[in-house]
């Protein structure tokens, strides 16, 4: 959602925070800001707009704090910018989360007198601790957090003080323990060029950070807390674009050795968790958004593969379905970030029913990883572009190995998957992405493109509608073959470009059927299969991968999409009003 970084050393801060803060843009980019501290004066600076384009901080100081925003109380404006300021100034605080009882609390504190100078809710926050400075900074903060309610993680710092301190309950802050310096960030890429080690903040602790150490305390019970320090070991060149011009092509090539990457688990834990899949009493899989279809598409896998019935749930949607949850039930969540609150919530209510939480996940220490009775990770390397690709993929990789265990299939699995996975290296190639771009090219001015799709491509349709809607802003969507004819056709007529996903299974001809009876109203048809069609206005080649098609459906719409957005001017690695890790309900 928004990014976090702060520093405190024996360099100057400005320019490792303005440098750190680039690499979280991707978590929040419609405005920023920054604080230093020097000679006992707080030095602000914000803006709105990209990070990425600002060249020069000039604030002195070898302590500071800043922040990308993704506006959620308030305009995208400076003064609602992070850092925020209490009235007299001595306290500057940055946020990621929502302070979900602000109305409350701003009125309170402006009947005391307080002046407020933006529409944010964390400025409540400041105003809070300003009120009990008197018994210290660290005591002011615990108590201004007894009093919100809501998901978030700060850093605050105090005129005149040597300390950062930071603080997380729901969303991710992570410390990097450095040589007379240390950082605290929303995620480790902020400062991974500079330190390799790192410690994990639990809920309701909070981290005090000097310039020669940092301790820690849980902030209900005041005790101290030990935390064990963490090497990182993937390199810093993996988060970067490289010679790519923009991260999601970046990623998307990279799809040439994920899925492989995906596969490459314990054995024995893939048998494990399918084994007790088929033991559960009821199996739901969760998980939002592009997660969210690779979920459905388990449904579907497993029904057809294993014969055996999960069911899909929508994060934000799961605590509706706490009834339904038994002890032995088992929830199975998939999330690239691990951050998403509305997964985390779900984690929440599944827990309270004494639920075994399996989660797949590729940010290796985040919430959902540390929450979960066991992980998967999905290993697919950091995914910095918001539209998720190599993330999607693995994950697909990994829901069809564990139906394959779950039928007692993991060899004929795996082999499958090994053959997808060295298919789409072929697939991925200069000829293959020019062929794609072409359509883009005829596509781009198109207001509406749909999709179709059936059985264990129906998701995929689904997924397919998110990445034209994020990348190019283009209205798609995504509809099972089948229904069509019960409303959607409605929408098409002469050149309405309709992307018909075929696999060669048994629905194959009932998806060239429903893609038939759009081209009798005038659809354009774009056929993504193994075999061409003379229905098929324009052909994507696809390898023929049985019940892998999934995997390699989705990766020329990954690839239109991208093409989609380029040509349309806008940067597809920054998908308007979206962040890439969405750490509010
Ligand atoms: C993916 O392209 C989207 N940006 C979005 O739907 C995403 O999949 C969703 O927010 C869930 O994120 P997660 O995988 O980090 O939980």
């Amino acid at each position: 959602m928004c990014g976090i970084i702060g520093y405190v050393g024996d360099k100057e801060a400005a320019p490792i925070l303005l440098e750190s803060l680039k690499k979280l843009e991707y978590r929040g980019y419609d405005s920023f800001g920054f604080a230093t501290l020097y000679e006992g004066n707080i030095c602000v600076h914000k803006d709105v707009g990209r990070i990425s384009e600002h060249k020069n901080l000039n604030l002195p100081g070898k302590i500071g704090i800043s922040h990308s925003r993704w506006a959620t109380h308030g305009g995208v404006t400076k003064e609602n910018s992070h850092p925020h300021m209490d009235c007299k100034n001595q306290i500057v605080v940055v946020h990621n989360g929502i302070v979900e009882n602000y109305q409350e609390l701003k009125k309170e504190l402006l009947g005391r007198g307080h002046k407020f100078r933006s529409q944010t809710d964390t400025e409540v926050i400041a105003h809070l601790i300003e009120e009990d400075l008197g018994s210290g900074f660290e005591a002011a903060v615990k108590k201004a957090l007894s009093r919100i309610e809501g998901r978030y993680a700060l850093v605050v710092m105090e005129k005149g003080s040597d300390e950062l301190i930071a603080v997380r309950r729901g969303s991710p802050l992570i410390i990097g323990a450095g040589e007379h310096e240390n950082f605290v960030a929303s995620d480790i890429p902020a400062f991974l060029e500079r330190t390799r080690n790192v410690m994990y903040l639990d809920d309701n602790e909070m981290a005090v950070l000097t310039r020669t150490g940092v301790r820690f305390c849980n902030i209900q019970t005041g005790e101290e807390t030990k935390k064990r320090i963490i090497r990182i070991e993937w390199d810093a060149e993996q988060a970067k674009k490289g010679d790519y011009p923009h991260f999601m092509l970046k990623e998307i090539m990279e799809q040439k050795e994920t899925i492989m990457r995906a596969i490459n688990q314990d054995e024995r834990e893939i048998q494990n968790i399918a084994d007790e899949i088929n033991k559960a009493f009821g199996t739901f899989f969760v998980g939002c958004g592009t997660a969210g279809k690779v979920c459905l598409a388990g449904e579907y896998i497993f029904s057809k593969v294993a014969k055996k019935h999960v069911n899909f749930v929508v994060g934000s949607e799961f605590p509706n379905y706490h009834h339904f949850l038994k002890p032995r039930t088992l929830m199975i969540t998939i999330s690239q970030s691990g951050e998403t609150a509305d997964v985390l919530e779900a984690v929440e209510v599944a827990k309270k029913e004494g639920v075994k939480v399996i989660s797949l996940v590729n940010v290796m220490g985040s919430t959902l990883d540390r929450v979960s009775d066991h992980t998967f990770l999905i290993n697919a390397g950091p995914e910095k572009a918001v539209a998720s690709t190599k993330a999607t993929t693995a994950q697909l990789a990994l829901v069809t190995l564990l139906a394959y265990a779950s039928a007692g299939k993991l060899e004929e699995g795996k082999r499958l998957l090994m053959e997808t996975a060295s298919a789409v290296n072929d697939m991925l190639n200069p000829r293959y992405e020019a062929h794609i771009k072409k359509l883009a090219e005829k596509l781009k001015d198109e207001p509406n493109i749909y999709i179709i799709g059936r059985s264990l491509n129906f998701p995929i349709a689904l997924e397919s509608a998110i990445k034209i809607q994020e990348v190019s802003r283009i209205h798609a969507e995504g509809f099972a073959g089948g229904e069509l004819k019960h409303g959607p056709l409605a929408l098409i007529h002469n050149g309405t470009p309709c992307i018909a996903l075929i696999a060669n299974d048994e629905v194959k001809k009932d998806v060239i059927s429903n893609a038939m009876e759009a081209k009798a109203r005038g659809a354009y048809i774009i056929g993504i299969s193994p075999e061409s069609n003379e229905i098929f206005d324009y052909w994507i080649k696809v390898p023929d991968a049985g019940n892998a098609s999934p995997i390699v459906n989705i990766i020329p719409v990954q690839i239109l999409a991208y093409h989609l957005g380029v040509l349309k001017g806008l940067d597809p690695d920054y998908c308007v009003n979206l962040a890439k890790s969405v750490t509010v309900k």
